[in-house]
């Protein structure tokens, strides 16, 4: 049984069937890109990973442990629903970090709503040692506005690792990065990579995906068309669907 398991997934928006059925697993600590034309329903996916949208049908697990299976209609109870979606971290395309609170309190605040006050040094010396990993120890007591669009990005990265997700994901992590910091991205996923840290990015750079992943998967209208190594999908891709999309992507 691989990693994380996604069997199966689909999802409608009332008649609308966004997606029809995805499938991919990862290994752990592997990298995965999801890759395909707008509207294919790359986002929806990355929510249902995050139970922030509910899957109609299919089965997720991470380690063996379920996310979501659609054969079990047993209501959840809200603690359950909040222990499996501690499971998945994502970090958003815009960062979201809290504008009025310092590097430091983005990155604790929520693990300190869950915790005792006396696990409060714990969680701040957590905190410090992942800023100090990802270069940003000397920011810890800037604002988010006093950073740089990269600098933004690590401290979501760190504050999403703060919960200690067994999987992190990602939707377009870079689509506000100018070269210089998407290289800064790629080199804080290719170490989380090496940690151990399975990771699912959703991009369309593909530039970015072909030095980021070890395997793409390319989803076109809810659907898993193929996916492979970087080099399968992006060098040497066998379907008519990815061909049209790269070439496309080369064009612009
Ligand atoms: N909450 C929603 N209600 C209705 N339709 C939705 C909702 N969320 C997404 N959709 C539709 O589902 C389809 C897939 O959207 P999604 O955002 O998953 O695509 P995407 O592959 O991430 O696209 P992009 O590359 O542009 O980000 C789109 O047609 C979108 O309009
Ligand atoms: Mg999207």
């Amino acid at each position: 049984m691989a990693f994380l398991e996604i069997c199966n997934i689909t999802k409608s928006f009332g008649d609308f069937s966004v997606l029809k059925g995805i499938e991919f697993t990862a290994e752990k600590g592997e990298v995965v890109c999801l890759v395909g034309a707008s509207g294919g329903g790359k986002t929806t996916m990355l929510r249902c990973l995050n139970l922030l949208e509910t899957p109609d049908s299919g089965r997720i697990t991470v380690d063996g442990q379920v996310i979501f299976d659609g054969e079990n209609t047993t209501p959840l109870s809200a603690e359950e629903i909040h222990n499996r979606r501690l499971m998945l971290g994502l970090v958003f395309q815009q960062f979201n970090l809290f504008p009025q609170y310092s590097v430091l309190e983005n990155l604790c605040l929520a693990p300190k709503l869950m915790a005792d006050k006396a696990e409060y040094p714990r969680i701040e010396q957590e905190a410090m040692e992942l800023l100090t990993r990802l270069g940003l120890a000397d920011k810890k007591d800037s604002y988010p506005c006093e950073l740089s669009g990269g600098q933004q990005q690590r401290v979501a990265i760190a504050r999403a690792l703060m919960l200690k997700p067994r999987v992190l994901c990602f939707d377009e992590p870079t689509s506000a990065l100018d070269p210089a910091l998407t290289h800064e991205v790629l080199q804080v996923i290719r170490d989380l990579a090496a940690t151990g840290m399975t990771q699912v990015i959703v991009t369309h750079d593909m530039d970015f995906a072909r030095k980021v992943c070890d395997k793409a998967v390319f989803i076109a209208s809810g659907r898993v068309v193929e996916m492979g190594t970087p080099a399968q999908i992006f060098d040497n891709p066998q379907h008519e669907l990815t061909r049209a999309f790269l070439a496309q992507d080369e064009q612009e």
